[in-house]
């Protein structure tokens, strides 16, 4: 293990370059211009693996964007790891707010800086590399491990399901690892044993044929916009709460214990609040922010399109305006339900002098890991010892729909390695990745690698699906 960690430690820099050629691929996954480069980062990450004397590296195929799958073999009997990441990345605008090019990745202050360089691109390089500190020093990894980096977690994973039934067998494992989350503050290791779920819909309020003079018949026409506004406005309540009937049906309320633990953690409210440069905290009453962030269900409006958009003013009724709408869940909410709910609910609120339709555009279910497993104990030892620290249990906002789709499927628990930081930029301009991290991050997965080899299989490897 020693010389293994000496290679990583050797190798700083080399790492550093090498993530940066891969930066530098723009694969942004909702723009359709992009989908050759998504290609090209897949292609260029198969390449980099297949250097790493892998069993098997393949780029498999979607309805969309491609994933990238290679496998290492271990020692007869080992445990199998499988860690997933992604490898496409969020869009880049306002572009005009980057102190440097997004994909021209630029140190500085001992950050990278460009898009994907934490989000995810980065993370999945951290196991990359390790892997390649094994095979270079120790011949092979201690454990067998599955890698599976996908082209589509920023769109919503729409082909994931697909992906994983397809390649069922290839994806058993006994234990599963997503790097793709931060870590708690600067310099403490985390693992992150619950993320929030998702449901995401598009609403459309149509008026008129077309756009209409608001002299001639503003008044007697009903403004797709103002009827929107209400509709929105119908969502929460005074005390900040979801306004949807239904909406908290199924919410696991917090356990004493678990708010204990959340108030336990050295949060700094001013610090956070200072670093999202918004005037004051907001949210649901009777809850501590990192209790909204972490364990409270959300809706939030992220866009609102309608009207005149140009310069100067212009009087009109305008024909239509639309909202993308999204809610972030908590167990045990389900995306479909919830959908349904909210669907009715903007049906119910919306004027009869409007038309109303709602397409619901992607969902991920929220994940509460399993803590009373050993691995869990085995993760927070590894992460200490390559951190010096000891590690803490976090939870985080974001979704990752990966997660509680292979957790259902293989009944095998994962850890959420993450080492980015909070206020890391991910999908905002100037994206950054602290290199310290990235190293201390190879040598955490090295000494994850090696403590589950030791930990044992402690499941039964079985396929996702049993034959
Ligand atoms: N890496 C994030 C997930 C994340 C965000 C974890 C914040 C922890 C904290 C991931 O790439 C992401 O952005 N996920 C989307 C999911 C969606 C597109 C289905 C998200 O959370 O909005
Ligand atoms: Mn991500
Ligand atoms: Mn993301």
């Amino acid at each position: 293990m020693q010389d293994v960690i000496a290679f990583i430690d050797a190798h700083r820099q080399r790492f550093v370059d090498e993530l940066v050629e891969w930066v530098r691929i723009p694969s942004v996954s909702s723009d359709p211009k992009h989908a050759p480069d998504v290609r090209k980062s897949a292609d260029h990450l198969a390449s980099r693996l297949r250097e790493l004397d892998a069993a098997r590296v393949e780029v498999w195929p979607t309805a969309g964007h491609p994933a990238v799958f290679a496998e290492w073999p271990g020692p007869p009997g080992a445990p199998t790891l499988l860690v997933y990441g992604h490898h496409d990345v969020q869009p880049i605008d306002p572009i005009g707010e980057w102190v440097s090019p997004p994909f021209e990745p630029a140190i500085r202050a001992g950050r990278l800086w460009g898009r994907g360089v934490v989000d995810d691109k980065g993370q999945v390089y951290i196991h990359a590399k390790a892997i390649e500190s094994f095979v270079r020093k120790a011949g092979r990894l201690p454990i067998h491990l599955k890698l599976i980096v996908e082209g589509e977690e920023e769109v919503g994973s729409v082909n994931l399901d697909a992906l994983l039934r397809d390649h069922a067998r290839d994806l058993a494992a006994d234990f599963v690892c997503v790097s793709d989350t931060a870590m708690f503050g600067r310099g403490i290791p985390s693992l992150c044993v619950g993320l929030r779920g998702l449901a995401y819909i598009e609403v459309f309020v149509d008026g008129p044929a077309t756009d209409l003079h608001s002299g001639s018949f503003g008044g007697a026409i009903l403004n797709p916009v103002n009827a929107l506004a209400r509709m929105i406005a119908s969502l929460h309540d005074d005390d900040g709460r979801v306004a949807v009937p239904g909406f908290y049906d199924e919410v696991a309320a917090l356990r004493p214990e678990e708010r204990e633990e959340v108030a336990s953690r050295p949060f700094d409210e001013r610090e956070w609040l200072a670093s999202t440069g918004a005037p004051a905290p907001w949210g649901e009453a009777g809850y501590s922010t990192l209790e909204r962030t972490w364990a409270r269900p959300t809706l939030d409006c992220c866009g609102i399109a309608g009207g005149f958009q140009g310069e100067g003013a212009k009087t009109i009724i305008p024909a239509r305006a639309s909202a993308k709408i999204s809610c972030r869940l908590v167990p045990h909410q389900e995306p479909d339900d919830i959908v349904r709910k909210l669907t009715e609910h903007l049906r119910r609120v919306a004027p009869a002098a409007v038309r109303v339709r709602v397409e619901s555009l992607h969902g991920g279910r929220p994940y509460l890991a399993p803590t009373d497993h050993p691995v869990y104990e085995v993760a927070k030892r590894a992460f200490s010892k390559a951190f010096g620290k000891p590690t803490v249990f976090i939870r985080e906002g974001g979704s990752i729909p990966f997660v509680r789709t292979i957790a259902d499927a293989t009944g095998k628990p994962c850890l959420l390695m993450g080492f980015g930081q909070p206020d890391e930029n991910a999908h905002a301009p100037n994206e950054w990745l602290d290199l310290e991290n990235f190293h201390l991050g190879i040598r955490s997965a090295a000494y994850l690698y090696d403590e589950i080899a030791r930990l044992g299989r402690g499941g039964s490897g079985r396929p996702l699906e049993s034959e």
